[in-house]
């Protein structure tokens, strides 16, 4: 059958989320330490220690909402070492994360400092496998009550008078892993009891975050819904596109074989089946999506840029790695019914980030360009597409070689975003756009794409893989015909005449 997609206008299937363009950043490697926090004696330009080139990367992107501090380190994070003067706070060791110091200088009000100036919403990942009920109670208090308390007057003796809004908190991480190796019952008990003392102080509502599973691990997910949704406003999965077939060797950022390229893709679409499973189950026991599904921890993993700290999970950031995000947001917006939030690990310098640095420079990766150009999504409508535009064959496999979403915003404006997964091979998909009652449009494009498999930017050539505008397309009345490049990220405008 020839490429075909039918574009519905009339169908809309509900708001995606802009949290679904979240972030996540821990004290892990360089991402806080050097990537965001400086301190505020660096010689590298920043505003009361955090640095403002990254800020204002991050705020062109519209980031909405930022997680913190971790990962595996929330459950060893003991927020009161992190309050107060700076030289009393703590000196340890990142134990988890490349055994470095962690002088504990950016902390609670540092985080909210950030949060403040990035103008996104904090979600804050408390610790359960190794802290206190007692001590993520007081960390809630400390946040967000007003009123007279211990933990009030702590929080204004260091310097903070009013409380903050916090809007998301996570009742651990990883607890089958990580966060203290628990079987779903037991921690379905301990979420029950820690989530009760997460309280909404004044008219600060809390959204309880449940940890959920690791990739396919359904059981999990039925033990955690069924003996405690009700006490949970979303719940997290964590799924990492990882090429090689062992931890040990993941496979390289740059330099890789097309193989490589397409087993990529290939995994990373597998985040479409596993929504799909884990939506069943969570329909269940929630037919009416009241609870979310949160993709807290999502993006690529490969083995670290040879001679860093193998703790630090630095790596180069690539076209590939644009196609993964571009494929994973199509498929986040076709369960925008229940993917409430997603987060791709992490912001700066570890794994999939967005942005990299290096001293005072700083270098935007290929997945911070589809972050820019898919930000038109952000609460937006989304509109039903029906896409067949072929497979992408490699060593006998098949994957879709495009996909594709669309959604409307406040203005009318219809934006589609398309993937064509296709090393070698431009991909022409024809677009009926029904449902429009004659309405004539203007199109306006953006592409990214890249002039090998591994193409990235660097320090030295930072302008490598950028957007640039689109033109290889026609509109005829209501017939739209896109000829999307090899290897390519592309969102076009449909603007009312
Ligand atoms: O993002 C890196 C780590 O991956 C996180 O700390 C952990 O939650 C996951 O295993």
């Amino acid at each position: 059958m020839a490429n075909r997609a039918v574009l519905n206008t009339d169908l809309r299937r509900g708001t995606i989320n802009r949290n679904i363009y979240g972030h996540f950043s821990e004290h892990l490697g360089r991402c806080i330490y050097e990537g965001i926090w400086v301190g505020e004696d660096s010689p590298i330009p920043n505003t009361n220690g955090i640095r403002n080139d990254v800020v204002q990367a991050l705020k062109q992107i519209k980031i909405p909402v930022l997680r913190w501090p971790g990962g595996c380190f929330a459950d060893e994070y003991h927020w009161k070492d992190g309050i107060g003067p700076k030289e009393n706070r703590k000196r340890m060791i990142n134990t988890h994360w490349g055994g470095v110091v962690e002088n504990n200088h950016f902390g609670t009000h540092e985080f909210m400092m950030l949060c403040d100036m990035l103008e996104c919403e904090p979600y804050i990942n408390g610790n359960v496998g190794s802290g206190t009920v007692q001590e993520m109670s007081e960390w809630v208090e400390y946040l967000t009550f007003g009123g007279v308390s211990p933990m009030s007057e702590l929080r204004q003796a260091n310097g903070r008078k009013e409380p903050w809004k916090v809007a998301y908190f996570g009742v651990g991480n990883e607890n089958w892993g990580c966060g203290g190796n628990m079987r779903p019952e037991y921690y379905a008990d301990l979420y029950r009891r820690y989530q009760t003392y997460v309280r909404n102080y004044d008219d600060n509502k809390i959204h309880r975050i449940a940890c959920g599973p690791n990739v396919d691990d359904y059981n999990w997910m039925e033990v955690l819904m069924r003996e405690a949704s009700r006490f949970m406003d979303s719940i997290t999965l964590h799924y990492y596109t990882v090429p090689g077939a062992t931890w040990e060797d993941k496979g390289p950022a740059t330099g890789f074989e097309t193989s490589e390229w397409f087993t990529t893709l290939e995994k990373a679409l597998r985040m479409d089946e596993l929504i799909t499973k884990h939506s069943v189950i969570m329909d269940k026991y929630d037919p009416e999506k009241r609870v979310g599904l949160i993709v807290d921890e999502w993006g690529t993993w490969y083995n670290v840029e040879p001679g860093t700290n193998p703790g630090f999970l630095y790596q180069q950031n690539t076209i590939r790695d644009a196609l993964v995000a571009g494929l994973t947001f199509n498929i986040f917006h076709k369960h925008n019914e229940r993917v409430q939030m997603a987060n791709i690990a992490q912001t700066v310098n570890v794994l999939q980030s967005v942005i990299l640095t290096e001293g005072e420079k700083m270098v935007l990766t290929p997945t911070y360009h589809v972050f820019d150009m898919f930000k038109v999504h952000q609460d937006a409508e989304r509109i039903d597409l029906e896409l067949d535009g072929g497979n992408y064959r490699y060593d006998g496999r098949e994957i879709p070689a495009v996909t594709a979403s669309a959604s409307i915003n406040a203005d009318g404006v219809i934006h589609i975003s398309l993937c064509n997964t296709n090393h070698a091979e431009k991909s022409v998909v024809p677009v009926d756009i029904r449902g429009s009652k004659g309405q004539s449009f203007e199109v306006a494009g953006t592409v990214l794409s890249g002039d090998r498999i591994d193409a990235h930017n660097t320090f030295d050539a930072p302008d490598t893989v950028v957007p640039q505008p689109f033109h290889s397309f026609t509109l005829e009345g209501d017939q739209l015909t896109v000829e999307l490049p090899p290897m390519s990220v592309t969102v076009l405008a449909l603007t009312p005449k």
